[in-house]
């Protein structure tokens, strides 16, 4: 069901249920991370591997101290520029925070998130929220509650509606080795935003054996759909008449008899409203019953660097 009642979200949450929640990334699969009940519910229903640990979402900076130990100072300041927001921090955890969450490591993935009814959910209980994306092991990220609804509708008892996630792509992960950051995963904080707090990042997301964030497999994020990623989409178009194709590029329209649908993500080439608009793009060329979808590269900059990274993903087992 999918409703604003941020009450009954309390009371199932309360009594170790899981529901939908919007945050200003993408929607959430959320639960009490003390509560191993609602935690494997959340793996179920995800069909997600147990190696493949959780971000618990915090109501506040001040909750750190209650959740994570040994935090650096860089740690402190990022938290201090960007919570609520986009971004989480991998931390030693404190022995109380479950195993179950973290799937067995000794850190854990924390964040606050910056969407009003996500912070109003938080704020009204007494322990943060275990929350991957509100969608199936490997498929696209829920951006509304209808993508949710779509995925789970008869698994979950709720889903918060928040409207269109703002930014609508997933959080900047950030992690310290020897005390020094790195990136995990690129998201809605860009490198430059993270560099200009605290210097140079290493970034380390490509591993796909033995991930740090294991959530950074290669191929993720992918839509039913075959998805190819590319430079030059007239050339693939040439030769295809018979075939429906969607299209996905940053702010041009492409006429072929072979396009069924072409969807510019900004008419301006803001990639903030891109990468905003990425998702629902991906889910709705999903719906249409195409043969293929094309979609161009971003400039690798910014938030490009983002939608890069994650529509590569999508289009990996085509390469
Ligand atoms: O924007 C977001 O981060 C969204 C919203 C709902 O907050 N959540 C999200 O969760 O993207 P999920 O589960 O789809 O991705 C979490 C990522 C995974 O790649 C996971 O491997 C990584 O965080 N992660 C979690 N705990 C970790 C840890 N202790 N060390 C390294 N990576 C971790
Ligand atoms: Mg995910």
């Amino acid at each position: 069901m999918i409703s604003k009642d941020i009450n009954l979200a309390v009371s199932i949450l309360q009594q170790e249920g899981i529901i939908g929640f919007p945050t200003e990334t993408v929607y959430g699969l959320a639960g009490n991370i003390f509560s191993e009940k609602a935690v494997k519910q959340i793996y179920e229903v995800k069909q997600r591997p147990m190696f493949n640990p959780l971000i618990a979402h915090l109501k506040g900076i001040e909750q750190i101290d209650t959740v994570a130990t040994q935090i650096p100072g860089k740690a402190y300041q990022l938290a201090e520029a960007f919570w609520p927001g986009p971004l989480t921090l991998v931390l030693e955890k404190q022995a109380h925070i479950p195993d179950w969450i973290t799937a067995g490591k000794s850190t854990v993935a924390l964040r606050v998130p910056a969407h009003p009814m996500a912070l109003a959910l938080l704020k009204q209980l007494d322990f943060p929220l275990a929350a991957p994306s509100a969608n199936p092991f490997r498929t696209v990220s829920p951006t509304s509650a209808v993508h949710v609804e779509n995925y789970f509708a008869d698994q979950l008892p709720l889903v918060l509606d928040g409207g269109e996630c703002q930014r609508g792509i997933e959080s900047t992960i950030i992690g310290f080795e020897n005390q020094q950051p790195v990136l995990y995963r690129h998201g809605s904080i860009t490198v430059e935003e993270i560099e200009t707090v605290i210097g140079p990042l290493l970034v380390k997301n490509q591993n796909n054996e033995a991930p740090e964030a294991p959530g950074m497999l290669l191929k993720h994020y992918s839509p039913a759909t075959k998805f190819i990623l590319t430079d030059d989409i007239e050339s693939i178009i040439e030769n295809r008449i018979e075939q429906k194709i969607g299209l996905i590029t940053l702010n041009r329209t492409i006429t072929h008899p072979a396009v069924n649908t072409c969807i510019p993500l900004s008419l301006q080439a803001n990639l903030a409203e891109a990468a905003a608009n990425l998702y629902a793009t991906m889910h709705q060329l999903d719906r249409l019953g195409l043969d293929l979808i094309i979609a161009e590269y971003m400039p690798d900059t910014g938030l490009g660097r983002s939608m890069n990274d994650r529509m590569k993903r999508a289009s990996y087992q085509y390469q």
